[in-house]
């Protein structure tokens, strides 16, 4: 049976995720899709630093049009993060008829409606689960699971590294730049964890879910952002004797044809299920006009987790492939089609 080819951008923290995922599961992803998934090429920064995967090292390129140009290959899994250049290798992907995977919600928040409509003009799929809240299929729910509804509030934790520091500062009275080393070590934190403690990450996700939730275009420039940076132990002293806990909230709502998005440090009373949402994990609240309210809840950083989502991306686009169709609502109809093989 023929394989269908990858071609990783990054082997950091998801991208070994990913590889581990893509060969440990590898006879439950061919059950699914009817072809191996082979990561034929990886991009890399430095091609001789050590890997903690075995790697064939034939496989590591440091140049990163080897992947886009490479006509074998059928799918570009994106985890190097970065905005300028690394869309410039997208849509040339795109151009030459690659489907992409992504990791990248700085990409997606900033170029998305361009790299969208980019994918649709050439017939491509284009997904982005893990972009927002790691292991928690979010995007997928808000396109999918609630197609029936109009949803008013989007409300939740949308960055691990903020809500871990958060989370130690408080139950441990940790001390807030020794937990952001930790979270960096951990491989929670951004490159360049600015953004992650000045919110711009979680503002990045929130501008990605209230586009999908609201289907309107929602503009990064529009979400009022504050971060974590200024919270104090006398901040989160106050706090308890209150009776709440400080949370780096993303808010979305929606009234009428009016959307206001914010990102902020906010109370959070203790008998609120949000308050006790802590440490990496992320806690997503849709709120609908039909179906009322609704939590979503799991780790949203971290190598494992954010891998799921991105290989469960593979295995639609690859479902997809096969149909000869794209788009999320289109991999639904897998089950009730015959699945061409390579062999048919
Ligand atoms: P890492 O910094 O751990 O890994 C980045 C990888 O990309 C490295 O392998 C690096 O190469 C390679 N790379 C970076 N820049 C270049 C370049 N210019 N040319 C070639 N290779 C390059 O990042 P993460 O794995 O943590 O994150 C990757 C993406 O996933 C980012 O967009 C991030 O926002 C997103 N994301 C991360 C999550 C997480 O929990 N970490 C969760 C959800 C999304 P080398 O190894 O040689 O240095
Ligand atoms: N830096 C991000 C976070 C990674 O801490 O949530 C997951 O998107």
């Amino acid at each position: 049976m023929k394989p269908v080819k990858v071609g990783l951008m990054g082997l950091g923290t998801v991208g070994t995720g990913v590889v581990r995922i893509v060969e440990g599961h590898q006879a439950d992803l061919q059950s699914q899709v009817a072809s191996p998934i082979e990561i034929a090429k990886i991009l890399v920064k430095d091609a001789s630093k050590s890997r903690s995967v075995a790697i064939d090292p034939s496989k590591l390129t440091e140049d990163p049009w080897e992947l886009v140009r490479d006509g074998e290959i059928d799918i570009i899994v994106e985890v190097m993060g970065g905005v300028g250049a690394t869309k410039e290798l997208l849509l040339e992907a795109l151009e030459r008829g690659k489907h992409i995977v992504t990791a990248n919600k700085d990409l997606m928040a900033l170029h998305g409606q361009e790299i969208l409509a980019k994918a649709k003009e050439k017939g491509c799929d284009v997904f982005y689960e893990a972009s927002v809240a790691g292991g928690i299929p979010i995007i997928r729910t808000l396109i999918e699971g609630f197609s029936s509804d109009r949803i008013t509030k989007i409300m939740g934790i949308v960055n691990g590294t903020t809500n871990y520091i958060l989370t130690k500062m408080s139950q441990e009275g940790a001390d807030y730049q020794d937990v952001l080393k930790e979270a960096q070590a951990l491989g929670y934190a951004e490159a360049d964890p600015t953004s992650d403690v000045e919110g711009l990450d979680a503002a990045r996700k929130m501008t990605i879910l209230s586009t999908l939730g609201f289907r309107a275009n929602v503009a990064l420039d529009d979400v009022d952002v504050r971060g974590i940076s200024a919270v104090t132990q006398e901040d989160i002293r106050y706090a308890h004797q209150l009776g709440c806990e400080i949370k780096l909230l993303g808010i979305a709502e929606r009234q009428d044809d009016f959307i206001s998005v914010s990102v902020q440090p906010t109370l959070v009373r203790r008998s609120h299920p949000i308050a006790s949402v802590n440490g990496v994990f992320n806690a997503v609240y849709v709120h609908g006009e039909a179906v009322g309210e609704t939590m979503f809840y799991g780790p949203g950083a971290g190598e494992m987790p954010t891998a799921t989502s991105i290989v469960a991306d593979l295995v639609a686009v690859v479902k997809n492939m096969k149909l000869g169709v794209n788009g999320r609502q289109a991999s639904l109809s897998y089950k009730e089609k015959k699945l061409k093989t390579d062999e048919q």
